[in-house]
């Protein structure tokens, strides 16, 4: 080979190159026409082994050009490179993107069971009237279920609580009532409390009825305490429960622990009239009873069942569903 022809070849060389170089489009194909043109059987590499089969005196001159092409090769190597690399990071990252505007996976979150939901707003609404929430024994004894509320042994009122007796002297509590002998024994008037909780009855399960079942108590006694009193509480308390489309009744009913006693009814628009506490002015015997002197003080209470609340609220036709568990149903609230 002579200097002319190595000049040459390694033109053709650099041609072949450039086109090789255009047409690269990724990291693999970079690779390839390295070793095409550098790799130990490379064109390149050929022809620098070449040299020796020229003249010592030209050996350096080709070695130059050689050695140029070679600086190029490389050097364009690198920045092609560079650039793939860039350009594949970028495409990555477009793939990659997020997009935040996309709704998120759902977890599937328990909540509170409806009565709960119901108990806990009635509670707030009374404790911002200013009344404190109280707690008594679900495991009562006679004498503060029946008899210190002026119920009596043989009292034909005892029938309308029909007990879980546990022994000769302990029931189930009926009502949230006895808390309001608890609550005067332990606190000298003035006295304003709720009692949220759950009773016992054995009532005949039916649509409105549930032998277990929770009331929410309240008793107010303070000097100069009258009926009207009680209706505003009252009326108040069911403007802020329900809110517009819902009436209700007042009329007239007997309690042994009560006089006058009052009972109250309430309905949707289009719904039916359900009952939903027994209400009163605390019966002087009671007053005495605790210990408390009737010609100073006079108060009022009420018994209000959590689950006619919520049945109203929600247009809920059975008491039996708030107790059967069903997903279906308790997912709804
Ligand atoms: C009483 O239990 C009285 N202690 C209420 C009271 C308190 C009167 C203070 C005066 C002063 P009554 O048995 O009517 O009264 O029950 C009151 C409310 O509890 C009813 O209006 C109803 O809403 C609810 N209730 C009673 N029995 C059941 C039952 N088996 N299932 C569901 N709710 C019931």
């Amino acid at each position: 080979m002579t200097l002319q022809e190595l000049r040459e070849e390694a033109e053709r060389l650099r041609v072949a190159w450039a086109q090789g170089l255009a047409g690269a489009a990724s990291l693999d194909e970079l690779e390839a026409l390295r070793v095409k043109f550098l790799g130990r059987k490379g064109h390149l590499t050929r022809l620098l082994s070449a040299l020796k089969e020229l003249p010592p005196q030209e050996r350096a001159q080709a070695g130059r050009i050689l050695n140029a092409l070679k600086g190029e090769i490389v050097g364009a190597l690198e920045e092609k490179g560079r650039e793939i690399e860039a350009r594949e990071r970028e495409r990555r990252l477009a793939a990659e993107r997020y997009d935040f505007t996309l709704p998120g996976r759902w977890r599937p979150l328990g909540h509170l069971h409806p009565l709960t939901q119901v108990r806990l707003e009635i509670e707030d609404i009374f404790m911002r009237m200013g009344f404190d929430v109280a707690s008594g024994p679900e495991v009562e004894d006679d004498y503060h279920n029946f008899e210190a509320l002026n119920i009596p042994e043989d009292h034909p009122a005892r029938d309308e609580w029909d007990s879980f007796y546990i022994d000769d002297v302990h029931l189930l509590r009926t009502h949230t009532s006895p808390v309001q002998i608890r609550v005067m024994k332990s606190r000298k008037p003035p006295v304003r409390i709720i009692c949220p909780g759950r009773c016992y009855r054995r009532d005949t399960p039916d649509a409105t009825h549930s032998p277990v079942f929770h009331q929410v108590e309240l008793l107010w006694v303070e000097r100069g305490l009258t009926m009207a009193n009680l209706k505003w509480i009252i009326e108040e308390f069911v403007r802020r429960f329900f809110g517009p489309g819902y009436e209700m009744r007042f009329s007239a009913d007997f309690f042994p622990f009560t006089e006058p006693s009052a009972q109250v009814h309430i309905h949707r628009q289009g719904g039916p009239w359900l009952e939903i506490m027994g209400a009163g002015m605390v019966d002087p015997a009671v007053l005495t009873e605790v210990g408390y002197d009737p010609e100073e003080v006079t108060g009022f209470a009420f018994g209000l069942g959590i689950e006619r609340m919520a049945m109203l609220r929600w247009g809920i036709e059975d008491i039996r569903l708030f107790y059967q568990n069903d997903i279906r149903f308790l997912s709804q609230f």
